[in-house]
């Protein structure tokens, strides 16, 4: 299957109308990789309201010469135009074909960018546009669900291997483990990491972004691994906490929390529901046990091209979840000073309740 970057700016052009805009000039790069299939480092895009998915002689991607061959090969469907300000020549080129009121990514664009595109083309009406094309990015199509679920395979595999190489034992440093993990996952077909990954051992553990340092796993320690693979752009994120040598009952207690909080958020993922009651359905778990200020983030958030994207979910989170929305769903409990523990996996909103795209158990497991 490949990606239908027709449909997608065909889709945005009917927000277009919606907005009375005739087109819409587009500046983020992932946004532009969403649209057209590019990935070089510089290139706008001109969405025309008028050209549609059969006949597109007005949507025009720009970019600069060291994109010559490749934006022919990535984009073959649309019109390209080199020039190293690729922004600025689409709108001289949107002023020549006489277009009036053009969108612009105003949550992108630099202040100063905005001021000379003004100077450049004081005809054009450029009116702001923020999240346009985030807002279609939200709902993920089969294409990009598959990409996700590659992802997440090659991560999955990834712990296993480690787990499985005795990865986790006793003395290893926790760099060493964050080094061994990664190159697992290139290993089992991933083109990048999506994020620093993390391996936070004993009290490290409760800190929840640690980054990975020379302290040495040692028995009685919670270890808690929060990672994600890059697959065709896009990226998973899941974590695990293990428990080295043998659980205590605190041990127990604190995952089994964790656990119970993180199915409540599972369960509650269904459209339409808001986002902040998936929060609470989580949070609420946790703080009946009286660990409510330990949870120390937002539930989740939504993961695709970009490992944070919307919708966020949390406390303050707004609107409804929607089906066909990738999203992690990640509580956590820290005792500062102890160990923490944090489950994550990334899900897609299905009618039918969640599919689960991240398959490793979360049983609590010993090492
Ligand atoms: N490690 C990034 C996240 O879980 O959101
Ligand atoms: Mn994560
Ligand atoms: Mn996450």
């Amino acid at each position: 299957m490949s990606a239908d970057h027709r449909a997608r700016r065909q889709a945005l052009r009917r927000l277009l109308i919606e907005h009375s805009s005739e087109a819409m000039i587009v500046t983020d790069l992932i946004n532009i990789r969403y649209l057209t299939g590019f990935t070089g480092s510089n290139a706008a895009l001109l969405v025309h309201v008028g050209d549609s998915s059969a006949h597109e002689d007005r949507t025009v991607i720009c970019t600069d010469g060291r994109y010559l061959a490749q934006v022919a090969k990535q984009v073959p469907d649309l019109r390209s135009e080199i020039a190293r300000a690729s922004g600025r020549r689409l709108l001289e080129l949107a002023h020549e074909t006489g277009l009036g009121r053009i969108g612009f990514e105003s949550h992108v664009v630099t202040v100063d960018d905005h001021r000379a595109w003004l100077d450049l083309t004081p005809a054009l009406k450029l009116h702001r546009m923020p999240g346009l094309v985030e807002q279609l990015r939200q709902i993920k199509d089969d294409h990009e669900i598959e990409l996700l679920r590659a992802a997440c395979a090659a991560a999955d595999s990834a712990l296993a291997a480690l787990i499985e190489t005795g990865g986790l034992r006793r003395g290893r440093t926790e760099r060493e483990v964050g080094r061994e993990l990664e190159s697992l996952m290139f290993d089992h077909g991933a083109e990048g990491v999506s994020f620093e990954t993390i391996v936070a051992t004993g009290a490290n553990s409760a800190i929840p972004h640690h980054r990975p340092t020379s302290a040495e796993l040692a028995t009685g320690d919670f270890v808690k691994l929060d990672f994600g693979a890059l697959v065709g752009g896009y990226h998973s994120d899941m974590t695990r906490t293990f428990v080295l040598g043998a659980a205590t009952a605190w041990h127990k207690e604190v995952y089994d929390l964790v656990a119970r909080a993180q199915a409540a958020g599972r369960a509650a993922l269904l459209p339409g529901t808001p986002v902040a009651d998936v929060d609470a359905a989580a949070r609420t778990v946790i703080e009946e046990a009286g660990h409510g200020a330990l949870f120390l983030h937002g539930l989740g958030h939504g993961v695709g091209l970009q490992i944070h994207e919307a919708p966020g979910i949390g406390k303050a989170g707004t609107g409804t979840l929607a089906c066909g929305e990738a999203v992690t769903v990640e509580p956590g409990v820290y005792f500062s000073g102890r160990g923490g523990v944090r489950i994550e996996d990334t899900l897609v909103v299905r009618d039918a309740g969640p599919e689960l795209l991240t398959l490793t158990s979360k049983d609590l497991t010993v090492l």
